[in-house]
């Protein structure tokens, strides 16, 4: 009883406390257009696997000729004190190119999970008055950041950005910088230990250091709000921040907004939409430069218009019913040994393949935050994105700790994108149990989207019930979840996991929703290139060809369907699927293979997709 009712005041806490103290901070939004410098690049490497670097074997603090963080030179200490005794050597460790997984870096680091130390050496001086701040796009999972031996901060999770301020550890001259990566899944950790694709890990998106003015724009989240006018709400960072003059320009339509930063440094500007506006759609994906002044600081981004609503169980773009032709993706680059590097080059490679393979006109970014390149590219291609954090089958959520986690993930991925005019739909959670500890844990999760930005919809992918009704099987939505949803979405697997033969599978109807309804996930596995058309197994394209014709008669009938998104463009990498001869640790459910070569079902998509394309859906 003592750990429930702790447990739930732990939780109220989780509940309660307001979100500026869980998101990390600073955003630094578009670090990639800021002063500063890239260090990507090559960086040594040293697996460490009883974390010797951190403790000793008496768990005590790590000593010398341990802590890999450590700012020196071993081979110089060495040469100077011969007797010194070093179990590492830093400088003389093997070398990969960064960002990547480090299954990527040497075959015999497949399989490895645990802590990886990586090392590189830069040269900065500031001058007085900048600061600096090392960014990350992604560390899988876990990181420690050290520079000049000095901790400068750590962060959890794999998916989302985090800033630390080095201003007072940084050199002039010649820095090092040390990172403990570890990859290890957490029991409260979110994502949960067990899920359905490779723990890639390691750093994984690019990293740079980031030079800024003393007071600086930290987030300039522009839009166009369901009343109609352009808002701007600019969050400065710095001493000056209270009571500075803010001004957002964008050229494109001659306009200029300006005002003051309040006491805690936030502008909130507005004006109304000049008429030449021209709304972003996948038809026409207009972006404007935008330009955001405070002091000596400038910060521009790219910036797409439109509103998104849901009226009469229709989703509206721009006032207009869309119908969602979608896809969902993996974040994994083409190829027989991916290592989820995404370069411009391989998310348009992706992306491409979507939108004019198949037609579609909306992506799934399953089941976490991808890149911010894909995002921006999504902007660029006229693709519309669910944008989700991977709170995935079974997280702790009795844990307030998991709970403080997931809410600092959605805020830093709704502040990190939404500028993205791209991203329609931001989505808290998948397949998750029903229950007492889990409603209110997603509850919060909506809560705080809703908080965060009132002009995009929140969803989930929940899981369905069926029934027998007057002998034919009809699925429905039985989650309390659902009324706090703009947008509904399940998962449904009919015909491949379970005993429905595949002919039977268009019978199967779907209980009329309230609100729009995507089915976020459907398909079956196949592996590219095997074929037995006459028993038609599992596994074999003529299967999954078929899976894909009576999956999509069964959705054309679903009364409340306003959008696809099956399960998935591209085989990806799953240490749970370990057929040997159809799987071999991947998830064959993709369009194409690894490799993009196209499996037979891309076409009945593609097709249909086509149609509706032609129908103006
Ligand atoms: C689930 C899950 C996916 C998984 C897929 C599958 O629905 O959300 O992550 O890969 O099913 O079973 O292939």
């Amino acid at each position: 009883m003592v750990w429930r009712l702790a447990a739930l005041l732990a939780c109220a806490w989780a509940i309660t406390v307001p979100l500026a103290a869980i998101a990390s901070t600073p955003t630094l939004t578009r670090a990639d257009l800021r002063a500063g410098q890239d260090l990507s690049g090559r960086w040594t490497y040293s697996i460490d696997p009883y974390r010797d670097g951190l403790a000793g074997f008496h768990r005590e603090p790590a000593g010398e000729g341990h802590r890999r963080f450590d700012d020196t030179s071993v081979d110089a200490v060495t040469r100077a004190r011969p007797n010194a005794l070093y179990e590492y050597d830093m400088e003389r460790s093997p070398a990969a190119t960064l960002p990547q997984a480090w299954l990527a870096h040497d075959p015999a680091l497949r399989h490895y999970q645990g802590l990886m130390w990586y090392q590189r050496r830069f040269d900065a001086a500031l001058k007085p008055g900048q600061r600096a701040f090392l960014r990350f796009e992604a560390v899988n999972y876990t990181a420690r950041v050290f520079v000049n031996g000095k901790a400068a901060g750590e962060h959890e999770g794999g998916f989302t950005p985090f800033s630390l301020e080095v201003t007072d550890l940084l050199k002039s001259g010649s820095n090092q910088v040390t990172v403990g990566v570890d990859s290890t899944p957490l029991a409260d950790g979110v994502p949960p230990p067990v899920t359905d694709w490779e723990n890639y890990g390691g750093i994984t998106r690019p990293m740079r250091l980031v030079i800024t003015p003393t007071t600086f724009v930290d987030e300039a989240w522009v839009r166009l709000s369901k009343d109609g006018s352009l808002a701007a709400t600019v969050t400065l960072d710095g001493a000056e921040a209270a009571g500075r003059e803010v001004r957002v320009r964008v050229p494109g339509l001659d306009l200029v907004m300006s005002g003051k930063a309040s006491a805690d440094g936030v502008a909130q500007l507005s004006a109304p939409a000049p008429k030449g506006l021209v709304r972003w759609s996948p038809e026409q994906p207009k972006l404007y430069d935008v330009v955001v002044e405070a002091g000596e600081d400038r910060l521009t981004d790219r910036v797409g218009f439109r509103t998104l609503e849901v009226r009469g169980g229709e989703i509206l773009l721009n006032g207009k019913p869309v119908f969602l032709r979608g896809i969902c993706l993996h974040e994994e680059e083409f190829g027989e040994n991916p290592a989820r590097t995404i370069t411009e080059a391989g998310a348009r490679a992706l992306l491409t393949e979507a939108r004019d393979g198949l037609n579609a006109n909306f992506v799934r970014l399953a089941h976490y935050p991808h890149s911010e390149i894909t995002t921006r590219l999504a902007d660029e291609m006229g693709l519309l994105v669910w944008s989700e954090i991977p709170v995935y089958w079974l997280v702790d959520f009795k844990s307030p700790r998991t709970l403080a986690l997931a809410r600092g993930m959605l805020a830093d991925n709704i502040r990190r994108d939404r500028n993205r005019a791209s991203i329609a739909l931001w989505s808290v959670a998948n397949e998750t149990p029903v229950g007492e500890a889990r409603n209110a844990f997603l509850a919060r999760l909506v809560d705080d989207v809703k908080a965060l930005d009132d002009t995009r919809l929140v969803t989930a992918a929940l899981l369905s019930e069926r029934k027998t009704v007057d002998g034919h099987p009809e699925m429905s939505l039985a989650d309390p979840l659902a009324d706090r949803l703009d947008v509904l979405a399940v998962n449904t697997y009919n015909g491949w996991y379970g005993n429905d033969p595949l002919d039977a599978v268009p019978a199967i109807s779907w209980k009329k929703t309230d609100k729009p309804l995507i089915f976020s996930e459907f398909g079956a596995d196949a592996l590219a290139g095997f074929d037995d058309p006459g028993l038609m197994r599992k596994f074999s394209e003529t299967f999954q060809e078929k899976y894909y014709e009576k999956t999509l008669e069964m959705a054309a009938k679903a009364p409340s369907v306003r959008g696809l998104s099956p399960w998935i463009l591209k085989d990806f990498r799953s240490p749970r699927r370990q057929h040997p001869v159809y799987q071999q640790g991947w998830n064959r459910k993709g369009l194409v293979s690894p490799t993009g070569r196209r499996k037979p079902a891309f076409e009945v998509l593609a097709r249909y997709y086509r149609e509706l394309k032609a129908r103006g859906r």
